[in-house]
């Protein structure tokens, strides 16, 4: 024995000492104890500290202990080693496999054909033995690969089954869902209606999603998305020039429950830089709907929107007048392509509205009522019937004479303070 496997076993004495201590017996038991414990020590140093490794053997002839080489994976013990050779190792022959460093004369056989259901994940050879694996969407229960659990609705996977251990459900927690029997799908977050500017109609449970719907204040179907009266409240926070960071300036100043990042985030993605600023306030105006100034704002502007549709809501124009009216409006046109998708969505109370606010839209933010006051000015020229000159007339003068909102803005621009202001506000 060399000198090094004598150091390593004189240093684990202490120990083999103080167990047999522990474990208090006879002598006999004791050197028992010591002699297991050199014989796993020297196993240990045999299989750990050299390569190839190595085993004790006995060798007869010279009655000598040998260190001979162990055979590696894939063959078999022919040969011992003795004073003059070196172990003689050789192949494992076809269907046998040895799969680690060893002393025995024989090589594995290897398992035999997989099962029903199963495939061959690794076939055999000299160094691996066939690994047989069930297919996918099963896993192996005794003998038999069975069909991964679905979990049913109100129950969520937390752990997606393996070919060796079955799928596992959990009741979804308060606040997820899982509608669907599914082997795959974990419980889904209740949809949040809120960040989406919708209302909650109808509370999720395990098995439902949230359902939401349009808020109300907007025609959600004939999509006009800031009708005249929003405009007139909230035109005045509208920037003649836009910094880049304008809009978390309005969201940090404005009071009550702030707009979240996502959904600011949202608004900048979905619209353009000018109508921006209308969809947050409109937002701000849906989630601050509890607080008392935010309630008589969203009253004042149902009243307006009721008195404007009363005004404008009966002209019933046909296509060609709807034509004209865009037509005199200045800047750029709403198109016929865009007049008769809007006659097709929008009821006929609803199409003027719909056409303002695509015209709207289209020239950056233009004032509507300074857009509908040049058109009127031109409708000798375009041919109104006179009934939807006084619809227009009526409309103007009812959204000029509706000057509560101006006392709405001096209080808002009191409540978000200097900041906004000195981003320049370009109306009062
Ligand atoms: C035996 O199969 C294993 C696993 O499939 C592979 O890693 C190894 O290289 C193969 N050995 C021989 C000798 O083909
Ligand atoms: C499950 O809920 C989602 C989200 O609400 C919905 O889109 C889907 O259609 C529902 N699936 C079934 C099978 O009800
Ligand atoms: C929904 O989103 C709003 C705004 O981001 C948040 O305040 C509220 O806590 C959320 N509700 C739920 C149930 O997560
Ligand atoms: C969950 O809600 C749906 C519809 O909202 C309802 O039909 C169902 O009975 C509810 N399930 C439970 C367990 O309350
Ligand atoms: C929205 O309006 C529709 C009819 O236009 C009505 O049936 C529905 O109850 C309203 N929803 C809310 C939340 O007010
Ligand atoms: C609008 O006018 C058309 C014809 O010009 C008529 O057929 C239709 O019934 C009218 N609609 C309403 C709501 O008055």
């Amino acid at each position: 024995m060399s000198a090094r496997a004598a150091e390593t076993h004189r240093s684990a004495r202490p120990a083999a000492a103080s167990k047999s201590l522990r474990f208090p017996g006879t002598t006999m038991n004791k050197l028992l104890c010591c002699a297991l414990v050199f014989l796993d020590i020297s196993i240990k140093w045999t299989t750990q500290e050299t390569f190839p490794p190595k085993y004790l053997h006995y060798d007869a002839e010279t009655s000598h202990q040998l260190l001979c080489d162990k055979c590696p994976p894939g063959t078999y013990l022919k040969q011992h080693c003795t004073a003059k050779w070196k172990t003689v190792c050789a192949p494992c022959p076809d269907h046998y496999y040895t799969d680690s460093w060893h002393t025995s004369d024989e090589c594995l056989y290897c398992s035999p054909v997989c099962k029903e259901l199963q495939y061959i994940k690794q076939e055999c050879n000299r160094t691996h033995n066939r690994v047989c694996e069930c297919k996918e969407g099963r896993y192996l229960e005794v003998e038999f690969c069975l069909k991964h659990r679905s979990c049913p609705p109100g129950f969520g996977v937390v752990q997606a089954g393996t070919p060796e251990r079955n799928t596992v459900c959990r009741r979804c927690p308060d606040g997820f869902f899982s509608n669907e029997t599914s082997s795959k799908a974990p419980c889904r977050k209740h949809t949040n209606c809120s960040v989406f500017g919708l209302l909650l109609t109808q509370k999720g449970n395990a098995t439902h999603d949230n359902v939401c719907s349009g808020n109300n204040e907007s025609t959600q179907k004939c999509g006009i998305d800031v009708t005249l009266c929003e405009e007139a409240f909230f035109r005045f926070a509208v920037p003649t020039k836009f910094t880049p960071n304008w809009l978390s300036v309005l969201v940090d100043n404005l009071p009550g429950t702030k707009v979240n990042a996502e959904s600011v985030e949202r608004i900048k993605r979905q619209h353009s830089s000018q109508e921006q600023t209308f969809q947050l306030l409109k937002l701000w105006k849906h989630q601050n709907k509890d607080q008392d100034m935010v309630k008589k704002i969203i009253q004042d502007i149902d009243l307006c929107e009721n008195s404007v549709l009363r005004h404008i809501g009966h002209a019933n124009l046909t296509f060609e007048q709807l034509r004209s009216l865009m037509e005199s409006l200045p800047g750029k046109k709403v198109g016929a392509e865009d007049i008769e998708k809007t006659t097709k969505a929008c009821k006929s109370s609803e199409q003027i509205l719909k056409l303002l606010s695509l015209w709207r839209i289209k020239n950056g933010d233009q004032d509507t009522l300074k857009g509908l006051m040049h058109a009127l000015k031109h409708s000798k020229t375009y041919h109104f019937p006179k009934t939807v000159t006084q619809s227009l007339k009526k409309t103007i003068r009812f959204l000029h004479s509706f000057t509560m909102y101006k006392l709405y803005q001096k209080l808002f621009l009191e409540m978000i303070g200097n900041q906004v202001q000195s981003v320049k506000i370009s109306c009062l």
